[in-house]
């Protein structure tokens, strides 16, 4: 793995891995990347962002890394500087791998292609999230135990969801049951899952995936209130009383309370919206471990027997 920027580049065996790799970080155990000597890590954010971010950031210090923090309104992309001049300038200054969040679809995955450092998509216009995705795995894990065959329901925007795409490819790759509901001017046909009406899917998923409406990629303003939406197509106290037991609720934040999910069910008990944040740090020392250090030191079985236990989720 030289970069992190799509979901499609990663097989079964490597999520296990980095699955695994978070779930050692989580009970604790690991040490700092940096045995000898300061390295450095640069955070570069052209669209706004808490989670990630500060996720980011969490991760990179807790692994002892030094963090060039960059503000786009400071910096020289206001005298014109382009993005690919910019993210060299980092790497030719000491940066050992790049996070980039961007507007553009796929400029991210253009940018790895050209720089000579591992390079973390942390999010490209309508494109891709593999880390957003890569924490929604390890939620999903952390209460199942499987992929195969687990049923999970995105729900919303699906068209203008970086999220919903890159885990699509994920959730493909480790064999889930992924079926999808929204307004029918939010369908994605490159989305290759069943349209279910939500009244129906919410009584089978194992997984309720709310997606954020993503205002500022739309072309065309909907003509739904809040209140219509969340009526419609949100997640009501009612739907969330006809889930399965056991079927938990996500969304990747930042949630609109009342229009994707009844404001009382953000904290309740099948929610994972918080835990998912947290989850957010595990999983992105993971990566970071995987492109600085080939995850080394961290995990105790090789990838071999990695890939072969993959095989069983
Ligand atoms: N989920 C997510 O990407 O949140 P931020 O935009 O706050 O980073």
């Amino acid at each position: 793995m030289n970069h992190f920027v799509s979901m499609k580049d990663l097989s079964a065996g490597e999520i296990q891995q980095l699955i695994k790799l978070a779930e050692q970080y989580e009970r604790g155990q690991y040490s700092n990347l940096t045995k000898e000597g300061k390295r450095f890590v640069a955070n570069l954010f052209y669209e706004p962002s808490t989670r990630t971010k500060m996720s980011f950031e969490v991760a990179e210090k807790k692994l002892g890394l030094e963090i060039l923090d960059f503000h786009c309104d400071s910096s020289s992309e206001q005298k014109g500087e382009s993005i690919y001049d910019t993210a060299k300038t980092f790497s030719s200054i000491g940066a050992e791998a790049l996070i980039i969040r961007h507007p553009v679809d796929n400029q991210v995955q253009l940018l790895a292609e050209q720089l000579p450092v591992p390079v973390i998509n942390a999010g490209d216009g309508k494109g891709e999230h593999p880390t957003q995705s890569l924490l929604d795995l390890y939620t999903m894990y952390k209460e199942f135990s499987y992929f195969k065959d687990l049923k999970v329901l995105m729900i919303g925007d699906i068209l203008h969801s970086r999220v919903a795409r890159s885990n699509a490819l994920a959730l493909k790759t480790l064999g889930a049951e992924v079926f999808l509901s929204c307004p029918k001017e939010w369908q994605d046909p490159n989305i290759d899952y069943p349209y279910l009406d939500l009244d129906e899917a919410i009584e089978h998923c194992d997984v309720a995936m709310l997606l954020r409406i993503q205002l500022e990629r739309h072309q065309h303003q909907t003509n739904l209130s809040a209140q219509q939406y969340l009526a419609r197509y949100g997640l009501t106290k009612e739907r969330e009383q006809r889930m399965k037991s056991n079927a938990i609720i996500m969304h990747p934040a930042p949630v609109n309370r009342n229009v994707e999910i009844e404001d009382c069910l953000v904290e309740c008990e099948r929610s994972r919206i918080f835990k998912q944040m947290e989850y957010g740090v595990y999983t992105r020392m993971a990566v970071l471990n995987m492109l600085l250090n080939k995850g080394d030191e961290a995990v105790g079985e090789n990838h071999q027997t990695m890939y072969a236990h993959a095989q069983q989720w």
